[in-house]
């Protein structure tokens, strides 16, 4: 029986991840339209308060794509097919992965990656402790950034890396298409991509979503700048910033802000930065895609579409993309399969 964690977090890094904080914080506040990067919502928190959200009635992503997973688990699997490695990008709590775990034919292993560190080690225990038989080899990483994947045990046939939640509609398209296309490579020849993606629908829905009537999303928006002040030595008067959530149609997506309710100085690390009342900083974004969209995403990407499972409503898809052997884009690494 396997029961191997490891997880590698040093003093170094973490010096080093307090410095990226510093530097993305004040390049964001100094933006003409001030803003935050979303990944900065996530620490013990964070990812506490995003497991709140999940559970919310109006929250419909993760019911929707949890239900699709349980549908199809086994076809899924199927399609990953034997010894495969599974990587997670923002694996959270892994709820969704147990469908996969549960259906893989031996996996060689399963590498779940996420920038909030606690969390993903707390998750990881509790796997490691379900899935004796599967090495279970956490990465606190920005998934964003270059990848040294952690060496596992068995030899694997292919890595798939599963990306659910609809996370990467959290990125502008641009840097969608950048990610997916650093993907194609991690994944190497035969590899996949099973991608989790929330759908265009009634932005009344989407707005719901994002606007709950107990305001859980109202504090994990807030908690990036409860996160400011205790990291950055900043001094944020959290009550005096307001959640707002919005459609923005023209670019399909809903966007978060902060807005301040007024005139005021906010000093982080001890650098003043002004706010008007009525200004906002702009938080996240969660773009919503079509399939048509998806397709082409993907296909730019450097991958092929196998699969799209979807909802009965169409709200939310799941598909699974094959790394195209051949193509004009770019050339994808094929030599490093352990
Ligand atoms: N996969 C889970 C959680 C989604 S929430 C689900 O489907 O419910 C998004 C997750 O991605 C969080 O756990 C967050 O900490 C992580 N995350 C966000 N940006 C990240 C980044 N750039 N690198 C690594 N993890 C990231
Ligand atoms: C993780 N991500 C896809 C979530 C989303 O829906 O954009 C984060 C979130 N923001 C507000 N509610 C949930």
């Amino acid at each position: 029986m396997i029961d191997i964690i490891r997880q590698w977090f040093p003093a170094a890094a973490f010096k080093a991840a307090t410095r990226q904080f510093r530097a993305d914080v004040f390049r964001g506040l100094r933006a003409p339209q001030k803003e935050l990067p979303c990944k900065y919502f996530y620490d013990n928190v964070g990812s506490a308060l995003f497991e709140q959200i999940t559970e919310l009635e109006e929250y419909y992503p993760t019911r929707t794509e949890l239900g699709i997973m349980e549908r199809h688990a086994a076809e899924i699997a199927g399609l990953l097919g034997p010894r495969c490695l599974l990587i997670e990008y923002g694996s959270g709590s892994s709820l969704k992965t147990r469908h996969l775990l549960d259906r893989l034919c031996e996996p060689a292993g399963y590498v779940p990656i996420d920038v909030s560190g606690g969390y993903l080690r707390r998750s990881a225990r509790a796997l490691g402790k379900e899935y004796p038989d599967i090495e279970v080899l956490p990465l606190c990483a920005d998934f964003t950034r270059p990848l040294a994947l952690p060496a596992c045990r068995k030899v694997a046939a292919r890595r798939v890396v599963y990306f659910p939640g609809s996370t990467l509609g959290n990125f502008a398209p641009e840097a969608a298409l950048a990610l997916l296309r650093q993907t194609a490579v991690l994944c190497g020849c035969d590899g996949g991509l099973l991608l989790g993606i929330d759908l265009q629908k009634d932005p009344l829905v989407i707005e719901a979503a994002y606007n709950d009537r107990r305001g859980i999303t109202a504090a994990f928006n807030r908690n990036i700048l409860v996160r400011i002040n205790r990291e950055l030595g900043a001094d944020f008067d959290i009550k005096q910033f307001a959640h707002r959530a919005f459609y923005n149609a023209a670019q399909g997506r809903i966007e978060m802000h902060l807005v301040s309710r007024r005139d005021q100085v906010v000093y982080v690390g001890g650098v003043p930065f002004v706010f008007a009342k009525g200004e906002s900083i702009h938080t996240e974004n969660s773009y919503k895609y079509s399939l048509p969209a998806l397709t082409d995403l993907a296909e730019a990407g450097g991958f092929a579409v196998e699969r799209i499972w979807t909802d009965a409503r169409q709200y939310f898809s799941v598909a699974y993309l094959a790394l195209r052997h051949s193509g004009p884009v770019f050339s994808v690494q094929c030599s490093v399969i352990f």
